[in-house]
């Protein structure tokens, strides 16, 4: 990619969205980057045990390399319980050993850098596993000792304090206070205070009010800075300062927040001071280190305030994640953050896949008018009705995709939707270990369906992937196979290859002009060079709008085209690129 580029298009343009020029230096290299995320327990096993590891990852340095991605996003891969799958962290500055070691780490970021591919760490900053050193020695020491204070302990409500706190909920369910038994004090032996998890019990929340856990998180990001990381992915990057102010505010619901900085637990305006000495931090090195903030924000103008080059620097932008499979939804929302990125600084991020929701070619072969959330809830739990149509699922997803992927802006990939991977609806009950099954009394399956273990080849135990995966993988995962669908033309892996390849080749600036009108058949947008993306969001076939030279057609999101004559109509749901 060439950043450095960033003029108007031609005047055949209907709407044209600019951003700020670009500067064409290593340190931008975030801006239009495709990232793909490594969920390190499920990408490859290389030790034969059933979870994946750091050696799985390097040894297939290969495979990343000829996918054609720029940087890798690997999710926990520190000492864990693994109570949320990793986002229970026990110790920040080490590698959980079932996953191999700091020198394995090493070793996969020099094989990664050689391969000149990126690697972004996760770091989780709202919460520490209660494993981790400082819950372990918070639990042995008395109330309103300076080791409780680096969590949110309180004294209960009722006569007996036998009352959690306050009403908040945990996003995995139930309440989101446990009591602990004091070991200390004059309560020693009795039930005692409640602390705060707005996530599992074994997440306890951090209270970043406390100097020490602001600098240790400073160290953090220097550890693994020094050791080659190049840019962090920030988890509940909005959640870490909270209103802890007596008597502790309701919030039965963690859903609805406010828009004015003055919620009680999420998108306060104070965080934005630990962020701006993080950017300190992630400035002094060279280039900079990234950061992408999760922040569940639904207001865009707020979400913004993650992305300014004071602070993180970047955001995830989850609307086309959530948007129906829709022409009119999606043009509007990439009008609009396209916009609000120009706003901030920061480039757009996209994304329609990742470890905690319903895999997308799953969400896109539900029946059309199927609610996204509802839907999600449903797969979820693991029903059988509606029943998902996967060819046109998969077949809106790679539409999806390809329309995404010529987008201005940094495109998050999640591993195994280059596989065109489904969602494992039907996962035995005995094998779920998403805490949030266990925390809704197992009405709520959780999100393993989306993290079982890659299939590599088409056959052999674990379909390649090592030893017998940690969570069961189904027999279709077969066809699926990296190796069943290496150099087969028209494969879903073949697509994301050709798609990823001409990216790095034809996506230059960070604009791009509606060439269509809004309720258009086909929607169509052209980027500064003069290449093209035309999206077929309908199910009917459309003729190819004049003035397109089929020959020019380089890629379909559906079969692949012969170039020689290339196609004169766009079957339904299917998107063409179309070079300049
Ligand atoms: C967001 C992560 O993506 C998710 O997997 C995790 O459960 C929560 N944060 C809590 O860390």
């Amino acid at each position: 990619m060439d950043p450095a580029i960033s003029t108007a298009p031609e005047a055949t343009t209907q709407t044209a969205i600019q951003s700020p020029t670009l500067q064409s230096s290593e340190s931008q290299w975030w801006r239009q980057a495709a990232v793909y995320q490594i969920y390190p327990r499920s990408f490859a096993d290389a030790n034969g045990d059933g979870l994946g590891d750091l050696p799985g990852v390097t040894s297939r340095m290969g495979y990343l390399t000829e996918l054609g991605i720029d940087a890798v996003w690997l999710s926990p891969f520190y000492p864990s319980a693994l109570a949320d799958g990793g986002y229970d962290v026990d110790d920040y500055r080490n590698v959980d050993p079932r996953l191999g070691t700091l020198e394995d780490f090493d070793a996969m970021v020099t094989a990664t850098h050689a391969s000149g591919i990126k690697v972004i760490a996760d770091v989780v900053p709202n919460h520490s596993s209660n494993r981790h050193a400082w819950f372990t020695a918070a639990l042995a020491a008395a109330p309103g000792s300076p080791e409780r204070a680096r969590y949110h302990f309180f004294d209960g409500l009722g006569e007996n304090g036998e009352l959690p706190p306050s009403d908040w909920p945990s996003h995995f369910g139930g309440p989101a206070w446990t009591r602990v038994i004091e070991s200390a004090g004059p309560n020693a032996g009795a039930p005692g205070q409640w602390y705060l998890h707005l996530f599992a019990s074994e997440q306890p929340d951090l209270n970043w009010d406390n100097p020490e856990v602001r600098e240790d998180f400073h160290t953090t990001l220097r550890f693994w800075s020094d050791r080659g990381v190049d840019g962090f992915r920030i988890d509940v990057a909005h959640a870490l300062v909270k209103d802890m102010s007596l008597p502790l505010r309701s919030k039965p619901s963690l859903e609805i927040l406010v828009d004015d900085g003055t919620d009680v637990l999420f998108d306060r305006d104070e965080v934005h001071e630990i962020y701006a000495g993080w950017r300190s931090v992630l400035n002094e090195y060279d280039p900079p280190r990234t950061a992408v903030a999760e922040a569940w924000v639904p207001f865009t103008h707020r979400r913004l305030r993650y992305a300014q080059p004071t602070g993180l620097g970047q955001a995830f932008n989850f609307d086309l994640l959530q948007a129906p499979f829709e022409a009119t939804a999606f043009r509007d929302i990439v009008t609009r953050c396209l916009a609000e990125a120009q706003a901030s600084g920061a480039s757009s991020t996209w994304v329609f896949s990742n470890h905690d929701v319903v895999r997308h070619a799953s969400r896109y072969g539900l029946p059309d008018g199927t609610d996204q959330a509802g839907l999600e809830a449903w797969l979820l739990s693991g029903g059988s009705t509606p029943a998902v149509d996967p060819e046109r699922g998969l077949r809106r997803a790679r539409a999806a995709t390809a329309f995404m992927l010529g987008l201005p802006g940094s495109a998050y990939l999640y591993q195994g939707e280059e596989l065109g991977l489904f969602e494992v609806a039907d996962l035995p009950a005995g094998s779920l270990q998403d805490p949030t099954w266990f925390r809704t009394g197992n009405k709520v399956k959780g999100r393993d369906g989306c993290r079982v273990p890659l299939p590599w080849d088409p056959t052999g135990a674990g379909f390649g992937f090592g030893g017998a995966p940690w969570l069961p993988q189904p027999a279709w995962f077969a066809e699926h196979s990296a190796a069943a669908q290496a150099g087969v033309p028209g494969s879903t892996l073949e697509f994301y290859r050709a798609a990823l390849a001409l990216r790095r080749t034809l996506q230059t600036g960070e604009s791009l002009s509606w060439l269509s009108e809004p309720g258009a058949a086909l929607t169509h947008y052209t980027r500064p060079n003069g290449w093209g993306v035309l999206a077929n969001f309908g199910t009917e076939v459309q003729e190819l709008p004049a003035g397109i030279d089929p020959a020019k057609i380089v890629l379909s999101s559906g079969a692949p085209v012969a170039q020689s004559t290339g196609p004169t109509r766009v079957p339904g749901e299917t998107t063409f690129w179309i070079a300049p």
